[in-house]
Protein backbone atom coordinates (compact mmCIF):
# COMPACT_ATOMS: atom_id res chain seq x y z
CA UNK A 1 0.00 0.00 0.00
CA UNK A 2 1.79 3.38 -1.00
CA UNK A 3 1.73 6.40 1.49
CA UNK A 4 -1.02 8.38 -0.85
CA UNK A 5 -3.47 5.22 -0.18
CA UNK A 6 -2.39 4.79 3.18
CA UNK A 7 -3.34 8.75 4.21
CA UNK A 8 -6.97 8.17 2.55
CA UNK A 9 -7.41 4.87 4.37
CA UNK A 10 -6.56 6.57 7.58
CA UNK A 11 -8.74 9.48 7.03
CA UNK A 12 -11.77 7.41 6.32
CA UNK A 13 -11.16 5.48 9.15
CA UNK A 14 -10.77 8.15 11.68
CA UNK A 15 -14.10 10.16 10.12
CA UNK A 16 -16.10 7.37 10.57
CA UNK A 17 -14.73 5.63 13.90
CA UNK A 18 -12.47 8.07 15.90
CA UNK A 19 -9.71 6.10 15.22
CA UNK A 20 -6.09 7.29 14.37
CA UNK A 21 -3.63 5.20 12.51
CA UNK A 22 -0.28 6.29 13.23
CA UNK A 23 2.10 5.94 10.64
CA UNK A 24 3.31 2.43 12.38
CA UNK A 25 0.15 0.85 11.32
CA UNK A 26 0.74 0.49 7.47
CA UNK A 27 1.77 -3.23 7.76
CA UNK A 28 -1.37 -3.48 10.05
CA UNK A 29 -3.85 -1.88 7.89
CA UNK A 30 -2.30 -3.56 4.98
CA UNK A 31 -2.38 -6.58 6.20
CA UNK A 32 -6.16 -6.38 7.34
CA UNK A 33 -7.46 -4.41 4.24
CA UNK A 34 -5.65 -7.31 1.75
CA UNK A 35 -7.58 -10.28 3.87
CA UNK A 36 -11.00 -8.15 1.99
CA UNK A 37 -9.60 -7.38 -1.23
CA UNK A 38 -9.02 -11.48 -0.90
CA UNK A 39 -12.76 -12.20 -0.17
CA UNK A 40 -13.50 -10.02 -2.42
CA UNK A 41 -11.37 -10.82 -5.21
CA UNK A 42 -9.51 -6.85 -5.85
CA UNK A 43 -6.40 -6.91 -6.61
CA UNK A 44 -5.48 -2.62 -6.31
CA UNK A 45 -5.72 -1.23 -2.88
CA UNK A 46 -7.00 1.80 -4.95
CA UNK A 47 -9.43 0.22 -6.39
CA UNK A 48 -10.88 -1.44 -2.65
CA UNK A 49 -10.68 2.06 -0.73
CA UNK A 50 -13.29 2.92 -4.39
CA UNK A 51 -15.30 0.66 -3.55
CA UNK A 52 -15.56 1.16 -0.02
CA UNK A 53 -16.71 5.03 -0.47
CA UNK A 54 -18.43 4.20 -3.33
CA UNK A 55 -21.20 1.52 -0.90
CA UNK A 56 -23.94 3.87 -0.55
CA UNK A 57 -25.25 0.99 2.11
CA UNK A 58 -21.90 1.47 4.08
CA UNK A 59 -21.81 -2.23 4.42
CA UNK A 60 -18.14 -2.33 3.35
CA UNK A 61 -16.84 0.72 5.94
CA UNK A 62 -18.61 -1.84 8.59
CA UNK A 63 -16.82 -4.89 7.47
CA UNK A 64 -13.67 -2.46 6.96
CA UNK A 65 -13.81 -1.47 10.73
CA UNK A 66 -14.64 -4.54 11.51
CA UNK A 67 -11.38 -5.89 10.41
CA UNK A 68 -8.94 -2.95 11.89
CA UNK A 69 -10.47 -2.22 15.15
CA UNK A 70 -8.32 -4.35 17.83
CA UNK A 71 -10.31 -6.31 19.88
CA UNK A 72 -8.18 -7.93 22.71
CA UNK A 73 -10.21 -8.61 25.85
CA UNK A 74 -10.22 -10.99 28.80
CA UNK A 75 -12.29 -11.89 31.42
CA UNK A 76 -11.64 -9.54 34.67
CA UNK A 77 -9.08 -7.62 32.84
CA UNK A 78 -7.58 -4.82 35.21
CA UNK A 79 -9.82 -6.90 38.37
CA UNK A 80 -9.06 -3.72 40.53
CA UNK A 81 -12.50 -1.81 38.75
CA UNK A 82 -14.68 -4.96 39.88
CA UNK A 83 -13.13 -4.19 43.17
CA UNK A 84 -14.90 -1.08 43.11
CA UNK A 85 -18.18 -2.21 40.98
CA UNK A 86 -18.97 -4.66 44.07
CA UNK A 87 -19.05 -2.12 47.02
CA UNK A 88 -20.58 0.63 45.17
CA UNK A 89 -23.68 -1.88 44.23
CA UNK A 90 -23.34 -3.15 47.88
CA UNK A 91 -23.72 0.89 49.17
CA UNK A 92 -26.49 1.36 46.81
CA UNK A 93 -28.20 -1.26 47.33
CA UNK A 94 -28.28 -1.01 51.18
CA UNK A 95 -29.55 2.70 50.11
CA UNK A 96 -32.38 0.54 48.45
CA UNK A 97 -31.99 1.93 44.86
CA UNK A 98 -34.83 0.27 42.97
CA UNK A 99 -32.76 0.69 39.51
CA UNK A 100 -29.55 -0.48 38.43
CA UNK A 101 -28.38 0.62 35.19
CA UNK A 102 -24.36 -0.21 33.51
CA UNK A 103 -23.11 0.64 30.35
CA UNK A 104 -19.72 -1.15 28.83
CA UNK A 105 -18.86 1.16 25.94
CA UNK A 106 -16.61 -0.99 23.92
CA UNK A 107 -17.56 -4.32 24.84
CA UNK A 108 -15.94 -6.24 22.39
CA UNK A 109 -16.65 -10.14 22.60
CA UNK A 110 -18.74 -9.61 25.41
CA UNK A 111 -16.18 -11.11 28.30
CA UNK A 112 -16.00 -7.62 29.53
CA UNK A 113 -19.97 -7.42 29.78
CA UNK A 114 -20.40 -11.11 31.38
CA UNK A 115 -18.31 -10.08 33.92
CA UNK A 116 -20.23 -6.96 34.81
CA UNK A 117 -23.35 -9.00 34.90
CA UNK A 118 -21.81 -11.60 37.07
CA UNK A 119 -20.17 -9.02 39.46
CA UNK A 120 -23.30 -7.24 39.68
CA UNK A 121 -25.30 -10.28 40.80
CA UNK A 122 -23.32 -11.96 42.76
CA UNK A 123 -23.33 -8.56 44.81
CA UNK A 124 -27.06 -7.91 44.54
CA UNK A 125 -27.45 -11.46 46.61
CA UNK A 126 -31.02 -12.85 46.58
CA UNK A 127 -31.81 -9.44 45.82
CA UNK A 128 -33.91 -8.48 42.23
CA UNK A 129 -33.89 -4.97 41.40
CA UNK A 130 -34.51 -3.41 37.87
CA UNK A 131 -30.89 -3.85 36.78
CA UNK A 132 -29.47 -4.12 32.83
CA UNK A 133 -26.45 -3.83 31.18
CA UNK A 134 -25.67 -1.95 27.76
CA UNK A 135 -23.08 -3.38 25.95
CA UNK A 136 -21.80 -1.37 22.62
CA UNK A 137 -19.50 -1.44 20.42
CA UNK A 138 -18.81 -0.43 16.68
CA UNK A 139 -17.40 -3.80 15.26
CA UNK A 140 -20.41 -5.92 14.35
CA UNK A 141 -18.56 -8.97 14.21
CA UNK A 142 -17.43 -8.89 17.90
CA UNK A 143 -20.72 -8.15 19.04
CA UNK A 144 -22.36 -10.83 17.41
CA UNK A 145 -19.71 -13.53 19.26
CA UNK A 146 -20.77 -11.44 22.18
CA UNK A 147 -24.61 -12.13 21.82
CA UNK A 148 -23.22 -15.76 20.75
CA UNK A 149 -21.51 -16.09 24.29
CA UNK A 150 -19.23 -18.92 23.66
CA UNK A 151 -15.70 -19.09 25.22
CA UNK A 152 -13.03 -21.59 24.96
CA UNK A 153 -11.42 -23.46 28.12
CA UNK A 154 -8.22 -21.09 28.23
CA UNK A 155 -10.40 -17.96 27.92
CA UNK A 156 -12.57 -19.23 31.21
CA UNK A 157 -9.33 -19.48 33.41
CA UNK A 158 -9.70 -16.06 35.39
CA UNK A 159 -13.45 -16.86 36.16
CA UNK A 160 -13.49 -18.85 39.46
CA UNK A 161 -15.09 -22.45 39.41
CA UNK A 162 -18.59 -21.16 41.07
CA UNK A 163 -18.99 -18.43 38.71
CA UNK A 164 -18.20 -21.36 35.75
CA UNK A 165 -20.98 -23.24 37.34
CA UNK A 166 -23.60 -20.67 37.84
CA UNK A 167 -23.68 -18.82 34.59
CA UNK A 168 -21.82 -21.10 32.23
CA UNK A 169 -23.00 -24.38 30.20
CA UNK A 170 -20.56 -26.09 29.37
CA UNK A 171 -20.11 -27.73 26.12
CA UNK A 172 -17.89 -30.72 23.97
CA UNK A 173 -15.24 -32.52 25.72
CA UNK A 174 -11.31 -32.66 25.91
CA UNK A 175 -10.22 -29.90 23.57
CA UNK A 176 -12.81 -29.04 21.91
CA UNK A 177 -14.67 -28.21 25.33
CA UNK A 178 -16.00 -24.74 25.42
CA UNK A 179 -18.37 -22.40 27.71
CA UNK A 180 -21.86 -21.32 27.07
CA UNK A 181 -23.26 -17.93 29.33
CA UNK A 182 -26.41 -19.11 30.64
CA UNK A 183 -29.86 -17.59 29.17
CA UNK A 184 -30.19 -15.84 32.87
CA UNK A 185 -26.82 -13.97 32.13
CA UNK A 186 -27.30 -12.83 28.81
CA UNK A 187 -30.79 -11.48 29.03
CA UNK A 188 -29.81 -8.80 31.21
CA UNK A 189 -27.31 -7.29 28.42
CA UNK A 190 -28.50 -5.71 25.35
CA UNK A 191 -25.75 -5.56 22.72
CA UNK A 192 -25.58 -2.89 19.88
CA UNK A 193 -23.51 -0.76 17.68
CA UNK A 194 -22.39 2.03 18.71
CA UNK A 195 -19.75 4.40 16.83
CA UNK A 196 -18.24 6.36 20.29
CA UNK A 197 -16.58 8.91 18.26
CA UNK A 198 -20.02 10.28 17.17
CA UNK A 199 -21.97 11.36 19.90
CA UNK A 200 -24.71 12.82 20.82
CA UNK A 201 -26.03 8.68 21.97
CA UNK A 202 -29.50 8.20 21.64
CA UNK A 203 -29.28 6.66 25.90
CA UNK A 204 -31.49 8.22 27.80
CA UNK A 205 -29.27 7.14 30.86
CA UNK A 206 -28.96 7.91 33.45
CA UNK A 207 -25.83 5.47 34.12
CA UNK A 208 -24.83 4.26 37.30
CA UNK A 209 -21.69 3.09 35.92
CA UNK A 210 -20.14 3.43 32.47
CA UNK A 211 -16.78 1.45 32.22
CA UNK A 212 -15.40 3.00 28.75
CA UNK A 213 -11.54 0.93 29.22
CA UNK A 214 -8.87 0.52 26.22
CA UNK A 215 -10.83 2.03 23.33
CA UNK A 216 -9.65 5.65 24.51
CA UNK A 217 -5.89 4.83 23.36
CA UNK A 218 -7.04 4.76 19.54
CA UNK A 219 -8.07 8.34 19.90
CA UNK A 220 -6.96 11.45 19.72
CA UNK A 221 -7.90 14.24 22.25
CA UNK A 222 -10.63 16.14 19.80
CA UNK A 223 -12.48 12.62 19.60
CA UNK A 224 -11.61 11.56 23.85
CA UNK A 225 -12.86 15.38 24.94
CA UNK A 226 -16.38 14.41 22.79
CA UNK A 227 -16.74 11.22 24.67
CA UNK A 228 -16.13 11.86 28.22
CA UNK A 229 -18.19 14.78 27.93
CA UNK A 230 -20.93 12.94 26.57
CA UNK A 231 -20.41 10.04 28.92
CA UNK A 232 -20.30 12.82 32.12
CA UNK A 233 -23.67 13.68 30.09
CA UNK A 234 -25.24 10.30 30.47
CA UNK A 235 -23.75 9.64 34.13
CA UNK A 236 -25.89 10.21 37.10
CA UNK A 237 -24.45 12.62 39.48
CA UNK A 238 -22.55 11.01 41.48
CA UNK A 239 -22.03 8.04 38.56
CA UNK A 240 -18.83 6.38 38.56
CA UNK A 241 -16.45 6.12 35.45
CA UNK A 242 -13.97 3.45 35.00
CA UNK A 243 -11.10 4.22 32.01
CA UNK A 244 -8.28 1.47 30.94
CA UNK A 245 -5.07 2.25 33.37
CA UNK A 246 -2.94 2.86 30.24
CA UNK A 247 -5.82 5.52 29.35
CA UNK A 248 -5.63 8.98 30.92
CA UNK A 249 -8.27 12.10 30.97
CA UNK A 250 -5.62 14.72 30.98
CA UNK A 251 -6.46 18.27 29.29
CA UNK A 252 -10.27 17.11 29.24
CA UNK A 253 -12.79 18.99 30.87
CA UNK A 254 -15.46 17.24 32.45
CA UNK A 255 -17.10 17.50 35.98
CA UNK A 256 -15.52 13.87 37.34
CA UNK A 257 -13.11 13.60 40.15
CA UNK A 258 -10.36 11.05 40.71
CA UNK A 259 -11.58 8.64 43.03
CA UNK A 260 -8.54 6.02 42.13
CA UNK A 261 -6.06 5.48 39.03
CA UNK A 262 -8.22 5.16 36.36
CA UNK A 263 -11.68 5.57 38.33
CA UNK A 264 -13.36 8.68 38.00
CA UNK A 265 -17.06 10.13 39.71
CA UNK A 266 -19.36 12.34 38.48
CA UNK A 267 -19.52 15.50 41.02
C1 LIG B 1 -9.08 -3.33 22.92
S1 LIG B 1 -10.82 -3.58 22.89
C2 LIG B 1 -11.23 -3.27 24.58
C3 LIG B 1 -12.32 -4.16 25.07
C4 LIG B 1 -12.70 -4.01 26.56
N1 LIG B 1 -13.26 -2.72 26.84
C5 LIG B 1 -11.52 -4.26 27.45
O1 LIG B 1 -11.02 -3.33 28.08
O2 LIG B 1 -11.07 -5.41 27.54
C6 LIG B 1 -11.37 -2.08 22.06
C7 LIG B 1 -12.79 -2.20 21.51
O3 LIG B 1 -13.20 -0.88 21.13
C8 LIG B 1 -13.97 -0.99 19.95
N2 LIG B 1 -13.98 0.32 19.27
C9 LIG B 1 -12.99 0.93 18.57
N3 LIG B 1 -13.40 2.12 18.09
C10 LIG B 1 -14.68 2.28 18.50
C11 LIG B 1 -15.65 3.30 18.31
N4 LIG B 1 -15.40 4.40 17.60
N5 LIG B 1 -16.87 3.12 18.86
C12 LIG B 1 -17.16 1.99 19.57
N6 LIG B 1 -16.28 1.00 19.78
C13 LIG B 1 -15.05 1.13 19.25
C14 LIG B 1 -13.29 -2.08 19.16
O4 LIG B 1 -14.14 -2.65 18.18
C15 LIG B 1 -12.89 -3.06 20.27
O5 LIG B 1 -13.86 -4.07 20.44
Amino acid sequence: MNQHVFEQFKRLVYDASGITLGPQKVALVNARVSRRMRILGIEEHAHYLQYVTEDESSHELVLLLDSISTNVTSFFREPAHYDVLRKLIHEWDIAQQPRFRIWCAASSTGEEPYCLAMTTLEALGRRHPDFRILATDISTSVLQRAREGTYAAVAMEPVSESLRKKYFRVQGQGPERSFKVTDELRNIISFNRLNLSAPPFPMKGPMDVVFCRNVMIYFDLAVRTRLVQEITRLLKPGGYLMIGHSESLTGIEAPLRVIQPAVYQKV
